[in-house]
């Protein structure tokens, strides 16, 4: 696939089969995650990979929401891979003292697209969440309490045809030379 097919065909997938993901797939989109660039090369980053189905559905019902109304599709996921925040590098920290600038969440960021790059080439969706209820997920998974889980990704084979992207007209982002 070309580069920007790949990126043209990633889309928050919310719902899923019911099929197992192989695991050689989670480990090429890891894989991916792994050579992501890093403030200082820091790799401010740790995977869980929830497949084990009784605890990923305990993890899912952490995403539901107050009303138990959003992220749903996370029961459906068969993978719920949790971003965890590792303490960066001593230079990524003074960088970010400096410029005022949390690196390590760009970082991660880069890293999480990575996985959900590469998953698109191996046929699998996935959608990155935001909202969950991160306490809950840290016991859930034994994270240390000084370490916080970012992001969820959640990944399985879509049940569902692509959506429409709606996104700004390229003209409205960007301008050469000056803002
Ligand atoms: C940091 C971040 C947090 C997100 N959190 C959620 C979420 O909690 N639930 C959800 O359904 N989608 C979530 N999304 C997915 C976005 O809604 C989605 O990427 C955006 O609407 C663009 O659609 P597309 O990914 O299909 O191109 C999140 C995306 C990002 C990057």
């Amino acid at each position: 696939m070309r580069f920007l097919e790949l990126v043209e065909n990633r889309y928050s997938t919310r719902d899923y089969l019911d099929r197992a993901v192989e695991r050689e797939k989670i480990e090429r989109c890891l894989e991916a995650a792994r050579l992501a660039p890093s403030a200082c090369n820091s790799q401010p980053w740790h995977f869980i990979v929830v497949d084990d189905h009784s605890l990923k559905s305990l993890v899912a019902k952490e995403t539901l929401g107050p009303m138990g109304s959003l992220n749903r599709f996370t029961l459906k996921a068969p993978v719920l891979i949790a971003v965890v925040a590792e303490k960066p590098n001593l230079s990524s920290q003074m960088g970010a003292i400096i410029k005022n600038r949390p690196f390590y969440l760009i970082d991660i960021g880069i890293a999480a697209e990575h996985i959900c790059l590469q998953a698109v080439e191996e046929g699998l969706g996935t959608c990155i969440l935001g909202w969950f209820d991160e306490a809950a997920v840290k016991k859930l998974l034994d994270v240390p309490a000084k370490n916080r889980v970012e992001l969820i990704i959640s990944m399985g084979y879509p049940a569902e045809v692509k959506a429409a992207k709606k996104r700004k007209p390229l003209s409205q982002v960007f301008n050469y030379n000056r803002y």
